[in-house]
């Protein structure tokens, strides 16, 4: 039987999860690999009235498998969590269940699916989908002792509410089909992001690089950079991500920054790779537009 997930079948969500997702072939890259932080993420979801849990169980109302559906309240986007089950993968149950989550939140446009390269089933899923294919993503990190600090000759500066028309536009010029709008990182900086600004010999704005962190799961991200076409190749963007890291290992008690950049985005990845990142794993990316 398949049915909405409520608070009760909170505690049996978090175990499947937890036990399969850290499992290559079962891996869902939306899903956080402790166990206190999918408590957290999935109590938010049961909670929500616009996200929810799909379950399904068997006749003594057991949990046998479950997908979860985060709705972004920005773009009325959904994050596939999952599908996990307990012991076997069942496709036309994951189908079942992806079509309760179509029907339940109406207003959701765009489901977005995010898994490790080796999960067959979920690629499976997505030709029988028809979803439309991203370009593949690589998670990258760097660790403490593998960062070298090197001279900076660029001046970078903290973010300040007059950089914020041009960091707006030059993100949203620079991403047309992303998670967050320039809007949103202005927004949120100070909050959950620390925005860095690259400045030429005029002190004018050329780029910028933001340092995402999360205190409570203790994590840091070198979510975004981006510099103005005319000033590519001259170092701003190595200047800003060095800036990030050195931001993230001097003012926070954590070991890893990771990143998340295109296969296809070579230019980016050499920057990173040239400041010390290394390869974590290969995520395969698609989205599905609902036609309900
Ligand atoms: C990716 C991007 C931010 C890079 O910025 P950039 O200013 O052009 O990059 P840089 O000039 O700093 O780096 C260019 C190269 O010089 C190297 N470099 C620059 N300064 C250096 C220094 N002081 N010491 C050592 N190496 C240096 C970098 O490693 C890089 O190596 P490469 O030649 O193998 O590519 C820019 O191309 C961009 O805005 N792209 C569009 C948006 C995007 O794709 N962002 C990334 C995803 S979030």
């Amino acid at each position: 039987m398949i049915k909405i997930c409520q608070k009760i079948h909170l505690k049996n969500c978090v175990d499947i999860a937890y036990s399969q997702n850290c499992i290559s072939q079962h891996n869902c890259a939306y899903c956080a690999s402790t166990k206190n932080s999918i408590f957290t993420d999935f109590e938010n979801l049961i909670d929500d009235s616009m996200s929810l849990i799909v379950g399904y169980f068997n006749y003594d109302d057991e949990l046998l498998g479950l997908f979860g559906f985060y709705f972004n309240h920005f773009n009325n986007w959904v994050d596939c969590i999952g599908p996990f089950f307990k012991i076997n993968y069942d496709q036309i149950v994951t189908q079942n269940m992806f079509e309760i989550a179509q029907k339940t939140l109406i207003n959701a446009n765009r489901f977005n699916f995010y898994f490790n390269i080796k999960n067959r089933n979920t690629h499976d899923l997505m030709l029988k989908l028809k979803s439309t294919k991203r370009d593949n993503e690589y998670i990258l990190s760097i660790n403490r002792k593998d960062y070298i600090p090197l001279k900076n000759s660029i001046n970078i500066v903290n973010f300040e509410d007059k950089y914020s028309n041009s960091i707006i536009s030059l993100h949203d010029d620079s991403f047309k089909d992303i998670y967050v709008t320039g809007q949103n990182i202005v927004e949120s900086s100070g909050i959950n992001r620390k925005i860095f600004c690259a400045l030429n010999s005029k002190k004018e704005f050329v780029g910028y690089g933001i340092l995402a962190f999360n205190i409570t799961t203790n994590f840091l991200c070198a979510e975004i950079f981006a510099v103005k076409k005319e000033y590519r190749n001259m170092g701003y963007g190595w200047s800003l991500l060095n800036q990030v890291i050195s931001c993230g290992f001097n003012n926070y008690n954590c070991d890893d920054i990771s990143l998340v950049v295109d296969k296809l985005n070579t230019k980016a990845a050499s920057l990173y790779y040239s400041c010390g990142f290394k390869l974590i794993v290969e995520n395969e990316s698609y989205f599905y537009e609902s036609n309900l």
